[in-house]
């Protein structure tokens, strides 16, 4: 849980995505920050502060006025890790960049020495107008951060320029982001790899394996909460793309070689998580093959071994996995490390219960180049990937 023990406070201002904001603020409950909403009078008249304390499970703070919370303005504005104003309303923009103080949410943004994350929300018209850009510049000079808005839908019908509120999720990771960044994650350029590739027979039938991507996009989206610029190549994969991430999307493992290979010159970080189809048919035909013709054998040829053709890294910290099948795993891996000219590698058993393909869960090794290998015990992906960061931060300088 990427907020544990974090204090932050959301902002609300008065925008029909506030409706969005109630998924946010349950968002980051669950993901273990205490979360005290402010709601702005216009914000209540959309969803009442009941519904936030539900999801928050605390207390909501509407007023400058309330009995016995003189000066909350001052504890809301110096306390939490982070203010996130979502939405951020274009009447709520100018005021914070003016620095009136007429209510509570204004008041706090301008007592407020540490970092804000705010999300505007308004009509498309409102967000191009040269009022309310002065007034995003002069917030973004003051060093607010700003996630959206994006192009898509408005309430009074489709649009085809920025004023819809970025999703929760959106803002939620840049809001982990701004909490969890670390410093020898900034200015880093990590590549991750990530997902199984596949090899045509015929334009309807692969060669493959059960990768679902996980535990690439799990490394790729905690690289970015600590702050770095992320690139991911994909082969298919069914799963959401992590936010903040570019991402480029391969399907064979020449093609994942050629994106690597292309990327490498310019990465701090590297981190092979893919799981590459290791062969491919040696011919493939170009149009479908009929079943009617009865058995087919297929001969296979290696595909290239990605690793293997990469050309010296001298300060690249390279993460490779082994994935293994039982056995001296641990000496399999030791050697891969060797091969490979890895500074760490992952070895995670395929055939164990909870680990490897198709789970949420995934039970490593982490071996360095020196000291004792770090058993880890069963975890979510997510959490695993954080610990594998943890040994890479170590031996970034
Ligand atoms: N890898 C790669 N190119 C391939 C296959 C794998 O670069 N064609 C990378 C994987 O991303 C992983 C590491 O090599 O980081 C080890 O993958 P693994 O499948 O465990 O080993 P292989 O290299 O395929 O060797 P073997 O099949 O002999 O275990």
């Amino acid at each position: 849980m990427s907020f544990a023990g974090r204090h932050v406070v959301l902002g609300v201002s008065g925008g029909i995505a506030c409706y969005k904001s109630c998924t946010l603020a349950r968002r980051l409950t669950e993901d273990g920050a205490a979360v005290d909403v402010v709601l702005t009078a216009s914000a209540a008249e959309f969803v009442r502060p009941v519904t936030f304390e539900a999801l928050t499970g605390r207390p909501v703070f509407t007023s400058l006025w309330e009995r016995d919370r003189a000066l909350v303005h001052i504890g809301l504005a110096k306390d939490p890790d982070l203010v996130i104003v979502a939405p951020a309303t274009a009447n709520l923009l100018a005021r914070a960049a003016m620095g009136l103080a007429d209510d509570l949410l204004t008041a706090l943004l301008l007592a407020r020495a540490g970092p804000v994350l705010a999300a505007p929300a308004m009509n498309d018209a409102m967000y191009a107008h040269p009022a309310t850009r002065a007034n995003l510049k002069t917030l973004a000079g003051r060093g607010w951060h700003f996630v959206g808005p994006e192009v898509g839908p408005l309430a009074e019908g489709p649009s085809d320029r920025p004023g819809r509120m970025s999703e929760p999720d959106a803002i939620f990771a840049a809001a982990a982001r701004l909490v969890l960044q670390r410093v020898p994650w900034l200015g880093k350029t990590v590549v991750v790899t990530a997902g199984p590739t596949r090899e045509h027979l015929d334009p309807v039938r692969v060669v493959t394996n059960p990768s679902t991507g996980r535990m690439g996009f799990a490394l790729a989206e905690a690289a970015y909460a600590r702050g770095a610029d992320v690139v991911l190549v994909a082969g298919p994969s069914e799963l959401p793309l992590p936010l903040g991430v570019t991402v480029h999307r391969v399907e064979t493992t020449a093609e994942m070689q050629r994106a690597t290979q292309a990327l490498v010159k310019r990465a701090d970080v590297l981190v092979m998580a893919a799981a590459p189809a290791d062969y491919r048919p040696a011919e493939s035909a170009a149009t479908k093959r009929p079943r009617s013709d009865g058995a087919l054998t297929v001969a296979l040829e290696a595909t290239p071994d990605i690793l293997g053709s990469l050309a010296p890294r001298k300060g690249c910290v390279t993460v490779g996995f082994a994935l293994e099948t039982g056995g001296d795993g641990v000496a399999k891996a030791r050697k891969k490390l060797q091969d490979k000219a890895l500074d760490f590698v992952i070895l995670n058993d395929a055939l164990e219960p909870g680990a490897g393909f198709e789970v949420t869960t995934n039970r490593v090794t982490i071996i360095g180049k020196a000291g004792a290998p770090i058993e880890l015990p069963l975890l979510a992906k997510r959490d695993v990937a954080d610990k594998i960061l943890d040994a890479v931060e170590q031996a970034l300088t």
